[in-house]
């Protein structure tokens, strides 16, 4: 089936925030965003601003009438600062005019003179201050210490991941209308409409069922709407509920890239043990995460990355902890694959570390330790494993070894030009690793015409989740699709959802459709039962089958004749999913519904007089389940491999030493175009078990597939390496060509190499 908003996507019809028809007297908001990373206010000056023509008042602190308190998961981040400003770009004040162009003048009239307090924001150094958002987690299996001794060979390395910025196409922004009994309807760009009604309801002081947030659909979210959504929205809401007027802020491309959190950067340091038949004996890892100014979701994102350290491994040995560190940048937040991608990264890079020390491919190693069913990972769920099926299947369809054969010989023939080959195996877990966030709710109507109107708390942000609902309610009710209507997501008309995240909306929202679906479906044919004398009633192509055989009833006639008997066509459902638990005292459980595998093998060529480089082929192994739309699951899985290869090698978020934002516009930080698309992009299906906890068998692809993308970096990295086998390839990423071009004239120093030997003696190793 064709997603649902292709027409009204390529024809301009679609709605966004900024497509709603504006209401006669709606005034525009702009923030007022802190100069300085961190210090204290001692003045702010608003009388400029306030003269500029059109304004019609500045917000600041003192005029939210509830909480200055916008943090969901840890109560440290204030709407407005009041004393303290604790990054750059912070918003201090709120500017509302009759014009954006009046409230965006009026801002750059603000003035604010601050004590300047030093500035962090490296996550290392917050660390050793013990700035920490929350206390260190740290996951265990087996026993480390022990383990040591098993292993023929030890390294260690450390590694340095940078951020992210979403690049939604359309930015953050909010439209808020007031309503009779003080009431407020929100429009707003975000994934979480819950997450905003809350923050308003604080902020305001208003009970939330005053609050009514209405989504249509994202440009785009990736997780960078699931929480910070919720600053623009209570914005505008304070200034409609002071002023009585319809508030709208949507925000320009620079504010939101310097106001906004990013995918967090990481720093970590590894230490991984291997045996003589390459089995991953033990790892340890340390990883600070670098969490910005406030929480946001950073513990969430922190956990991921704990539970993702040992990607498709299977290691017996395990110690993986980690660290939220406060520095003074904009609060890092939630980023397709949420803290999982930095934890695959640098087991990666253990890996690609001990293969280059073995003179190993890396590839030998990863396959070597691959999970299997019934084997378990650090926090305790034994997993049904698809990761060797992906590999082999991988194997065979392209013979790989011929591959990294046709790579070699290319780069002995070849000086100026060097190819690389890697494989990446992912293995990512569905569900919101926070269980009590592991549920949603539908609710269905259908009309007396026949006609089915759906409302869930799914977010559609180009990601097709609507489109899987409608075929949801198509395969209970067997109709077509033109007889199902998605609503917009409404708070007024499903309460308490779960952000659109986690890969799980589909899933979860799908459920529930089901569900209720379901429960009409098995009314309308009591319906039918008495009507007709049996209880062998299905549906087939719209008409209504009794005994297996033509009624001459067709579903519309079905339907009328439910609601002359008064039986009810409308149905709330609610979905929990089952069978997840966890301890985090013991930070063991069954946190997953299930888990996503795959493997791609990547393919580069360097230009070694340039540093430039093209991805020559990316070929992809997933698994699926079984697909219930594959178009739009092969959109998903091409989206997010190039999203993947963007942040790996060309997206460079640069903060200077104060704080600011330098790669602040799309001249400075650069994204995947046309041309960083893999020349060649094959994505083969593995038709798995069909797990019942995916919707109709059909699992989970919105994040797993970005993280393909980080085998890139390690085909660029041993493409360097066949030009200089000595290159001094440190783990850092993005593998932007300039690095790429250091790298490939640089030269391990040798007091590394003799470090290196030293520590590996002293580690007992042979090798
Ligand atoms: N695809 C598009 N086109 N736009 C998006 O914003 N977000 C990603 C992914 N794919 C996103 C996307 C992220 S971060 C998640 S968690 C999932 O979609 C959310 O949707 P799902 O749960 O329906 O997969
Ligand atoms: N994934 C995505 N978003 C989330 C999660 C998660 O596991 N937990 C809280 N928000
Ligand atoms: Mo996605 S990072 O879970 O919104």
């Amino acid at each position: 089936m064709k997603n649902i908003d292709s027409h009204t996507h390529v024809n301009g019809q679609s709605v966004y925030l900024d497509d709603i028809p504006l209401i006669h007297g709606t005034l525009f908001g702009a923030a007022y965003g802190s100069p300085i990373a961190h210090g204290i206010i001692t003045a702010l000056e608003l009388e400029d601003a306030l003269q500029v023509p059109g304004v019609v008042r500045i917000f600041t602190y003192k005029d939210i009438p509830g909480e200055n308190q916008i943090g969901g998961i840890i109560p440290d981040e204030p709407l407005l600062a009041e004393h303290h400003v604790h990054f750059c770009g912070m918003p201090v004040a709120f500017v509302v005019a009759h014009t954006l162009e009046a409230a965006r003048a009026a801002v750059h009239k603000i003035k604010m003179i601050i004590d300047p307090l030093p500035v962090i924001t490296d996550p290392r150094e917050a660390q050793a201050k013990g700035e920490l958002i929350i206390p260190p987690r740290t996951f265990t299996m087996g026993n480390t210490t022990q383990a040591w001794q098993q292993c023929t060979s030890v390294f260690e390395g450390s590694v340095d991941i940078n951020g992210q910025e979403h690049l939604y196409i359309e930015t953050q922004g909010a439209y808020v209308v007031p309503q009779e009994h003080n009431a407020l309807r929100i429009h707003s760009s975000t994934q979480g409409p819950t997450a905003v009604q809350r923050t308003v309801s604080k902020v305001l002081g208003l009970p939330m069922h005053q609050l009514e947030v209405v989504v249509t659909r994202l440009g785009g979210g990736f997780g960078g709407k699931e929480d910070q959504a919720n600053m623009w929205a209570a914005l505008c809401a304070l200034a409609a509920w002071h002023l009585k007027r319809p508030v709208k802020y949507a925000l320009h491309r620079m504010e939101d890239m310097v106001m906004t959190g990013k995918r967090h950067p990481y720093a970590a340091d590894f230490k991984i043990g291997l045996d003589a038949s390459l089995k991953i004996i033990a790892y340890e890892v340390t990883f600070y995460q670098n969490a910005g100014a406030s929480a946001d979701l950073s513990p969430a994102v922190m956990a991921r990355t704990l539970f993702h350290c040992t990607n498709s491994y299977f290691i017996p040995h395990v110690k993986a902890t980690a660290y939220s560190c406060r520095t003074n940048l904009p609060p890092n937040t939630a980023f397709r694959g949420f803290g999982g991608p930095q934890g695959m990264f640098v087991i990666e890079a253990a890996i690609a570390l001990a293969a280059e020390k073995l003179q190993l491919d890396a590839c030998s190693i990863q396959k070597a330790n691959l999970i299997q069913s019934g084997e378990a990972f650090p926090y305790g769920q034994v997993v049904q494993s698809e990761a060797a099926n992906c590999w082999e299947k991988m194997e065979t369809l392209y013979d790989t070894a011929a591959m990294r054969e046709a790579v070699k010989a290319f780069n002995k023939s070849n000086h100026q030009y060097k190819k690389g080959i890697a494989f990446m195996p992912v293995c990512f877990g569905i569900s919101f690793t926070n269980t009590l966030m592991n549920n949603a709710r539908a609710l269905v109507h259908v009309y007396t015409d026949g006609s089915v109107g759906i409302s869930t708390g799914a977010i559609e942000m180009g990601q097709g989740v609507n489109t899987k609902i409608v075929q949801v309610a198509a395969r209970i009710f067997s109709i077509p699709t033109d007889k199902i209507k998605i609503n917009p997501t409404n708070t007024y008309n499903i309460a308490n959802t779960s952000p659109s995240a986690a890969s799980a909306t589909a899933d979860m929202n799908g459920k529930a459709t089901l569900i209720a679906c379901t429960a009409i479906a098995a009314r309308l044919k009591q319906v039918a039962a008495t009507v007709f004398g049996t209880t062998n009633i299905i549906f087939e192509n719209e008409q209504v089958l009794a005994n297996g055989e033509s009624t001459g009833w067709d579903w519309k006639k079905l339907v009328h004749e439910a609601y002359i008997q008064r039986v009810s066509l409308s149905e709330h459902s609610h979905y929990a999913t089952p069978e997840i638990h966890y301890d985090i005292n013991k930070e063991k459980g069954h946190p997953f519904a299930y888990h996503v595998f795959g493997t791609a093998i990547l393919e580069v060529t360097v230009d070694c007089l340039r540093g430039t480089y093209v991805t020559d082929a990316v070929k992809v192994v997933h698994d699926f389940g079984a697909s219930m739309n594959t178009d739009i699951d092969r959109g998903q899985i091409e989206g997010g491999i190039v999203q993947g290869i963007g942040w790996m090698t060309m997206e460079e978020v640069v903060y200077d030493k104060e704080g600011r934002l330098r790669s602040n516009a799309l001249s400075t930080y650069k994204v995947p175009d046309i041309y960083a698309v893999p020349k060649e992009l094959l994505i083969e299906a593995l038709q798995t078990r069909q797990d019942n906890l995916a919707i109709f068998g059909s699992k989970a692809v919105g994040e797993p597939p970005l993280m393909y993308g980080i085998g890139i970096w390690f085909a660029l990295r041993n493409a360097i390496s066949a030009f200089s086998p000595s290159a001094n390839i440190p783990f850092t990423t993005p593998m932007t060509p300039e690095k790429v071009l250091m790298a490939l004239h640089s030269k391990k120093a040798t007091g590394d190499i003799h470090q290196h030997a030293e520590k590996a003696s002293y580690l007992g190793i042979n090798h």
